[in-house]
């Protein structure tokens, strides 16, 4: 089971699942407009597994609409509905839409928080909300169509971090190098060049993330294709999709940015439709390292492997896999 942005041609399964009142027709064609580029202020999210789309979520800016009326929403964004069908329940599908709302309004939406408004007595969503922070705002709301909820509504805030996830770009090479720098003895102008020359080259596909704070790189991280480079040597790490070279700052670690480079590499590959084994590998007794991906899924492959390209080819290095 996975979580992916909706696309247009999701619309027909959106729509059984969406909370609003209509026949499924006109259902579809809310949602078709939510999903169409005349809604730049709305995004969607499907959850599915191998037969189809199991859930859905959404995310919206919701306009100024009545600022002189304190029981109406106030303008922002605003996580509007997350759904899982009963049979997928209790799998962790909402954690994973929220988590995928959360992590693009923290890299687009230049803001401090997202809003949400439930029922009083909605239990799953108070849970869901309690995971990731949320803090009353204001009871007794009334919704974005100013009419008097049937049920006592709520106002909710969950605060987002202050960094953010971003493509790397050429000019980032600098801050990257010191980062790469900052966890050994290696030499930062060499690492800006060799970053700039993988940025240039995409050859074969690569992509970099960095994590930004006031302005400044204090995260990175490289998702890659390596190619089979001694697949005679039983040592030599085989052919395929990488992760590779996730670093935080010290200052900022145990924040969640490791985790969130991780996400955002994987989803990354899974827009891409890539498939098989995705693989990474570290230091023996890089546990920090080990915790972190093993949340992804990862297992061991094999305990001893050799990459090229490695400073000191000795070294021995774990070597993890998940399934795509
Ligand atoms: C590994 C590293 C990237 C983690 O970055 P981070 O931003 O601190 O990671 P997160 O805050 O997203 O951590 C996510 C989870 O990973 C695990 N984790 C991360 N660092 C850990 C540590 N030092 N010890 C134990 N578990 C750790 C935890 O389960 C953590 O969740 P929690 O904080 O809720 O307990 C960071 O420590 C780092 O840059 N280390 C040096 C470079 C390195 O070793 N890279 C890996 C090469 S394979």
């Amino acid at each position: 089971m996975r979580v992916r942005r909706a696309r247009p041609e999701d619309a027909a399964a959106i729509a059984p699942l969406i909370g609003v009142p209509g026949d499924l027709t006109t259902r579809e064609v809310l949602v078709g407009k939510l999903l169409s580029e005349d809604r730049p202020g709305a995004h969607l999210w499907v959850a599915e597994d191998e037969r189809g789309v199991v859930g859905f979520s959404r995310l919206s800016h919701v306009p100024a609409l009545a600022p002189e009326d304190p029981r109406r929403v106030p303008e922002g964004w605003y996580l509007l509905g997350v759904h899982v069908t009963e049979a997928h329940r209790g799998r962790g599908l909402g954690t994973a839409l929220t988590q995928a709302r959360l992590d693009f309004a923290r890299d687009h939406a230049e803001a401090g928080h997202v809003y949400l408004f439930r029922d009083r007595d909605n239990a799953a969503s108070a849970a869901l909300g309690a995971k990731f922070g949320h803090r009353l705002v204001q009871r007794d709301i009334v919704p974005m169509n100013g009419e008097e909820p049937e049920r006592p509504l709520d106002l909710w805030s969950v605060p987002l971090p202050s960094w953010r996830l971003r493509d790397a770009t050429r000019h980032d090479a600098p801050a990257i190098g010191q980062l790469i720098a900052g966890r050994s003895s290696r030499d930062p102008v060499a690492w800006a060049e060799k970053t700039r020359q993988a940025l240039l080259r995409q050859d074969p596909p690569l992509h970099i993330f960095v994590a930004e704070a006031e302005g400044e790189v204090v995260g990175y991280t490289r998702v890659a294709w390596m190619r089979g480079h001694a697949p005679e040597d039983p040592r030599c790490v085989p052919e395929g999709w990488y992760l590779l070279g996730v670093n935080v700052r010290e200052d900022y670690r145990r924040q969640g940015i490791g985790a969130a480079l991780t996400r955002r590499r994987i989803a990354w590959l899974r827009e891409r439709g890539a498939t098989g084994w995705l693989r990474y590998f570290r230091d023996f007794d890089n546990h920090g390292s080990q915790a972190l991906h093993a949340g992804f899924g990862f297992q061991v492959e094999a305990e001893d492997v050799w990459s090229p390209g490695l400073e000191n080819p000795e070294k021995r290095l774990v070597l993890e896999r998940v399934r795509l």
